[in-house]
């Protein structure tokens, strides 16, 4: 998932002073895009033909320059500047008792920092296995994209425990050094490739099978149901590649959003995202990750998005896929909300954007 720059379109609207100012930029931006493209990008020493993307830091300031959005978004959730949440638009922790996990997730913390990828191997080891037989993880057939479902955490206190575990949310929470909200609601995503990388690399894919970066400011926690190995169906992510400003100006297809495979391992280790079932994965999706297929080698996981604030993706839309056995997703607005007994100030109000009916 990515966020389009905003790339101008169309004549600009406002006063004339601001449309003036519209024009300049949008005159500058598509000159940059240009010589970029026609010069600097086709340089094979550090760019590689067909990708243009790059985190070499000279060419993100420029970027960051030219298509300010995803800066300006970290700066005003405070994610880089420095800007105290009661100045932000970011949420201020609540006050009072926290997860007694909070002490427990400073060492976490820093690793997240540090890497932009973190493992809390068979943290939901007894969960892994009920979910996966209750939603029937196995018997999604081979494909050449992904089964995504939906799953209300109302449904199955196991899913609601996994998304607002005391341990996860305290990691997060001091992460941002805000309140983290759910940003959607958590998916069964199964992979179960009937293709290997070359065969989906022929057509358009739903795979994510080139290093990207996704929406700004979020961390996505995925909990593996199925065992995932270094040879299987994985995810992999270029360790602490989070620490860049990424930026992409754009033009066709997208051209300098992607880096190449290439660029990626010469500048970064590689992590693969295995483990047992009921292994977290946390991640920092503004780091540059993608999907590697192994054809006929099976993963589920559950995937949970958070964000400080921004990107909330609204509920409303998505219909129920409920077939007897599988994941149910009702509208999470029509509940009266979710069973937050024994839950503290911080894991209930994670829940409160996307579902409007739960106390906080
Ligand atoms: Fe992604």
């Amino acid at each position: 998932m990515m966020t389009n720059p905003g790339n101008s379109g169309g004549a600009p609207t406002g006063s004339w002073p601001v449309r003036l100012i519209k024009r300049v930029r949008n005159w500058v931006y598509k000159t940059a895009v240009f010589v970029l493209n026609a010069f600097f990008l086709r340089n094979r020493r550090w760019y590689y033909p067909g990708f243009y993307g790059t985190d070499a830091p000279g060419v993100l300031l420029l970027k960051n320059l030219l298509a300010p959005q995803r800066l300006l978004t970290k700066l005003a959730y405070g994610r880089w500047g420095g800007l105290p949440p009661r100045l932000s638009r970011a949420t201020p922790l609540p006050s009072g008792a926290k997860p007694r996990e909070w002490e427990e997730a400073g060492p976490y913390v820093e690793r997240l920092r540090a890497d932009g990828v973190l493992f809390l191997p068979g943290r939901f080891a007894a969960a892994a296995g009920i979910i996966a037989e209750k939603y029937k993880a196995r018997a999604f057939p081979l494909s050449d994209a992904y089964w995504r479902t939906m799953i209300d955490p109302g449904d199955d206190p196991r899913i609601l425990g996994v998304i607002t575990d005391g341990l996860l949310i305290s990691i997060i929470a001091r992460y941002y050094g805000s309140q983290p909200f759910l940003r959607n609601l958590p998916h069964l995503t199964v992979a179960h490739p009937s293709v290997t990388r070359k065969e989906a690399e022929r057509k358009p894919s739903d795979f994510a099978l080139c290093w990207h970066y996704d929406t700004v400011n979020l961390v996505d926690v995925h909990m593996l149901v199925s065992p995932v190995t270094p040879e299987g169906t994985r995810m992999q992510y270029a360790r602490s590649s989070h620490r860049r400003h990424h930026a992409f100006l754009g033009g066709t297809h997208y051209g300098d959003y992607n880096p190449s495979h290439a660029y990626v391992s010469d500048h970064y280790e590689i992590i693969d995202l295995c483990g047992p079932p009921g292994t977290a994965v946390i991640v920092d999706s503004n780091g540059l990750h993608r999907m590697e297929p192994v054809k006929g080698a099976f993963r589920a996981e559950i995937i949970t998005s958070y964000s400080p604030g921004n990107s909330i993706l609204p509920t409303e839309g998505f219909v129920a896929t409920s077939t007897d056995n599988y994941a149910v997703h009702p509208n999470a607005s029509a509940r009266t909300g979710f069973d937050t007994t024994g839950l503290g100030a911080l894991q209930r109000r994670v829940l409160e954007k996307v579902a409007p009916g739960s106390p906080s």
